[in-house]
């Protein structure tokens, strides 16, 4: 029976682990997990005799698939999969799957909870602002964003979107404002909130062009990338804005001095948390391991992305 490896250096939910574990005992198929491991020669030892391999953000490069010689399909246990080289991936006839939508809510609930807590000025006990009323714009109208409209609708917030692959009468069928430029975004927001993937064509391009365009008492969220942010402007940004926030699910590269000069306007999670949650770790692991039993069983390659 195929062998497949559970590789999250950030581990599941025990409640997810077990589920998964479960849904695999059913198939009769073997695993191993790999938890928590803090050298990429330990992930690489692992792959050694996997045939599958559930993945969260760990990397799998040319080095993690030479190591994999019986690899035949990665399922990124979430939706970005710039951690996996596609490329390398498909010269080596390996599949690779993502499992879109299943952590999006718990990503749009993070994003509600950091821009209220910096309304709040960080639960400081000092007046604040309140979402209601509020420009939410949404650059990218996938999962995560669908679900934030849906909860920001319900703070009263007024939703935009702009999106160049979705019709626009999608958005305007949820009640959301589609935007048709980029430019409109960052002119428009009092919150804006990034929803893009991080390719060659997005790294570094939220830069001094856009950032120069908001509002000065305005809000970037970013639970994206880290790298589609180009810091230096992002920088300039909280320089020349005096108001303005950034807020991230993710500690940027630039963290050191954005806490030296900002500290009261900046707030980034710790660790990328936003699919943290029980739920969303049992929604996207079950898919995950559902995925690769379709795939030896059926031949179902549903969700590939190479
Ligand atoms: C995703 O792309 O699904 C999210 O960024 C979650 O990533 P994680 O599984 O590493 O938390």
């Amino acid at each position: 029976m195929p062998k497949v490896l559970v590789a999250t250096e950030k581990p599941f939910a025990a409640e997810a682990a077990a589920k998964i574990k479960t849904e695999l005992e059913a198939a009769k198929y073997d695993y191993v997990f790999l938890e928590n491991y803090t050298e990429v020669s330990q992930l690489h030892e692992a792959l050694a005799d996997a045939d599958a391999v559930i993945i969260r953000s760990d990397i799998i490069d040319e080095a993690a698939l030479a190591a994999a010689k019986n690899l035949k399909i990665v399922v990124r246990a979430g939706a970005g999969y710039d951690n996996v080289d596609l490329k390398a991936a498909s010269a080596r006839n390996v599949v690779v799957m993502n499992t879109p939508g299943q952590n999006s809510n718990a990503v749009a609930e993070l994003a509600i909870g950091m821009m209220i807590y910096m309304a709040r000025g960080k639960f400081n006990g000092k007046s604040g602002t309140e979402l209601s009323g509020k420009k939410l714009v949404l650059y990218g109208y996938g999962y995560v964003a669908r679900y934030l409209a849906n909860i920001a609708r319900g703070i009263g917030m007024e939703i935009y979107a702009y999106d160049p692959y979705i019709a626009s009468e999608i958005m305007t069928k949820d009640g959301v404002k589609p935007l048709s430029k980029v430019e409109d975004i960052f002119k428009t927001g009092d919150y804006v909130s990034l929803h893009i993937p991080a390719t060659a064509e997005t790294k570094k391009s939220i830069n001094w062009d856009l950032l120069s365009l908001m509002k000065d008492n305005s809000a970037l969220i970013n639970t994206a990338r880290k790298e589609v942010i180009d810091e230096d402007s992002l920088l300039k940004a909280l320089e020349e804005k005096k108001k303005f926030r950034y807020i991230s699910d993710v500690e940027p590269d630039c963290s050191a001095k954005l806490m030296e000069l900002f500290a009261d306007r900046v707030y980034y999670t710790p660790k990328k948390m936003g699919a943290q949650t029980a739920e969303a770790n049992t929604n996207a692991g079950i898919a995950a391991a559902k995925q690769i039993i379709g795939f030896f069983d059926r031949g179902d390659k549903t969700y590939k992305v190479n």
